[in-house]
């Protein structure tokens, strides 16, 4: 049976595709893709035959017809987000949208932007004894935050913090943090992460939006503050020799 495939175009080097989103590009017969934030170079990935229809002015309501037509016609489709879909990716106004019409989908995940710059700067972002929790979140913006989770409430965690969507909000993020986190805490600020023109840079907190404003950073850009990117020396428990588990007697 036919299913429309949502995959995860991870963030932008074609080659950290999962091998299944690769099979099901080099199988599409429709292409409907986010340019606005996919690299090229994996909308390329698909057969010259394969139709291309780009969504960065298009509306839902114009995206879904789209979608729903050409499955009718029984064409492979893959609806191409970048980074995972689960995050930021207006998946389920989608998939709800296609259920209406009775079309299944599958989902194909991706490796999201936190996960391809913390691969970068090779950092671990859960030391023990420091940091535990990965928050992923967003400054507000014209979308807004939920009361319970405004940048305050996730910034008193003191975790590590991945902002999306926040550059063109830095100013006002950078005032708010540093009501929480210590002024040195390092921010890794990546732009475009695996991508041939990527940005990364590791800066304390207070040059947050100076750095972000002197690189002219608004669009595809990443943050992660966190008191785990310093280097340090804390053991997990994992490989010491004091702790004994099911796979490792005392
Ligand atoms: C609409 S959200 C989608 C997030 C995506 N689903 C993910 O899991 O990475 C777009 C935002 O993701 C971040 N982003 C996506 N790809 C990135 C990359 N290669 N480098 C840095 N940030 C990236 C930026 O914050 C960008 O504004």
């Amino acid at each position: 049976m036919n299913r429309l495939s949502i995959i995860g175009a991870g963030p932008g080097s074609p080659d950290l595709l999962t091998i299944r989103a690769a099979n099901r590009l080099k199988n599409a017969q429709v292409l409907i893709w986010t340019d606005s934030l996919v690299s090229p170079q994996i909308a390329d990935l698909t057969t010259k035959d394969c139709e291309r229809i780009a969504t960065s002015s298009l509306t839902l309501e114009e995206i879904l017809p789209l979608m729903i037509n050409r499955f009718k016609q029984g064409k492979r489709i893959v609806r191409l987000h970048d980074g995972d879909p689960c995050l930021f990716g207006a998946l389920s106004e989608q998939i709800s949208g296609l259920a209406d019409a009775g079309i299944e989908v599958e989902v194909v995940p991706g490796l999201s932007a936190y996960q391809a710059t913390a691969a970068s700067l090779r950092a671990e972002l859960t030391i023990p004894g420091l940091v535990q929790t990965i928050v992923l979140s967003r400054a507000g913006g014209r979308t807004g935050m939920p009361k319970n989770e405004s940048l305050e409430k996730l910034a008193a965690l003191q975790a590590s913090l991945c902002l999306y969507l926040s550059a063109r909000h830095v100013a006002e993020v950078e005032k708010t943090l540093l009501n929480y986190y210590p002024k040195d805490t390092p921010v890794a600020i990546g732009f475009r992460v695996s991508w041939e023109d990527e940005f990364l840079e590791v800066v304390p907190l207070n040059k947050m939006a100076s750095t972000t404003k002197e690189k002219g950073l608004i669009r595809t850009t990443l943050y992660i503050i966190s008191p785990a990117i310093a280097s340090h020396k804390n053991r997990s428990k994992l490989y010491a020799p004091s702790h004994s588990h099911m796979f490792r007697k005392k």
